[in-house]
């Protein structure tokens, strides 16, 4: 009764904006090795939330326990309302047909076809029937842009960029709220990168999807990541929008942007002000 209560209160203060993920004094280590030691964040309902750090700084480990693959050591995890230290079985059955993963590696199964694989998920958490099954594996297909022929076909026979909108289909099947993407572009080459790029806009924009992404590719976080959080030395440093990043005076932040990146980034920071420039003429020049 309390939780609910306290649960409206929030929300009426919220107004629109609504928490989806909250972690709170998040602490991981394995053995001696300190991973995370004090790791505070909230995720809003629709946006597009990106993770950044070093490689070893505990990004895939933050998002495995996000998605119940791994516990903390101490601290609280929230999502879509519920807390995941002591969940019921129940209660995480239900959440985990309520968020999509996309994995580094795909994930796919060889010896399935993509339909098949797409069709996965639905096979296991509904008792839907095989017919009813393929019509949205097969709309989840068109949905990431790909050509329905290619649901015959087996992982093995896709390129880099077809089998990460393969895994990305299977990810959508069961219509999640969530969505955790782990390096979506990477392997990669530059022209299906950007496909990914905006097939996630899509489907925050269109569907409402809150996308949580770790990426280190930085055209994928200038052009989408609503907000960055930068993870160094067990902790988050900074959560920013890539340009209030750019600016930074916090070195581990300041580190990411500097070196053979970081005039990579001076230049998008430009780009985004002249895109933010054109965007406000465009909108006042349609008000005229
Ligand atoms: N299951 C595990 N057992 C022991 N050490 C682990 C395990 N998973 C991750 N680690 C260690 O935790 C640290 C963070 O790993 P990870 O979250 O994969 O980093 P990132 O994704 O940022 O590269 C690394 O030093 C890694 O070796
Ligand atoms: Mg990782």
């Amino acid at each position: 009764m309390q939780n609910l209560a306290h649960h409206d209160i929030e929300k009426s203060q919220a107004q629109s904006i609504e928490t989806v993920i909250e972690m709170r004094g998040v602490s991981t280590r394995f053995g001696e090795h300190v991973v995370h030691s004090d790791i505070n964040l909230k995720i809003n309902r629709a946006e597009i939330f990106a993770i950044i750090g070093g490689s070893g700084s505990g990004k895939s480990t933050l998002l495995r326990e996000m998605i119940l693959l791994q516990l903390p050591n101490s601290g609280s995890i929230n999502i879509l309302g519920i807390n995941l230290t002591d969940i019921s079985e129940k209660n995480a059955l239900a959440l985990r047909k309520r968020w999509g993963v996309m994995f580094q590696h795909g994930g796919l199964f060889g010896a399935l076809t993509v339909k098949e694989n797409v069709g996965l998920p639905l096979r296991e958490h509904t008792t839907l029937s095989d017919a009813q099954i393929d019509a949205i594996a097969e709309q989840k297909l068109i949905m990431t842009g790909l050509k329905l022929e290619v649901g015959a076909q087996y992982p093995s026979e896709l390129s880099g960029g077809m089998l990460k909108r393969a895994s990305l289909a299977r990810a959508l099947a069961l219509e999640p709220e969530l969505l955790f993407l782990d390096e979506p572009t990477a392997g990669l080459d530059p022209i299906s990168a950007a496909g990914v790029d905006e097939l996630v806009v899509q489907l925050r924009d269109q569907f409402g999807l809150t996308i949580i992404m770790i990426t280190h590719d930085l055209d994928l976080l200038w052009q989408v990541a609503d907000r960055v959080a930068v993870l160094s030395d067990g902790r988050v440093q900074a959560v920013d929008s890539m340009l209030g990043l750019s600016s930074s005076n916090i070195d581990s932040v300041k580190a990411f942007f500097d070196g053979p990146r970081g005039r990579s980034a001076r230049e998008q920071s430009a780009l985004q002000a002249i895109k933010i420039n054109d965007h406000l003429k465009d909108s006042s020049s349609k008000l005229k």
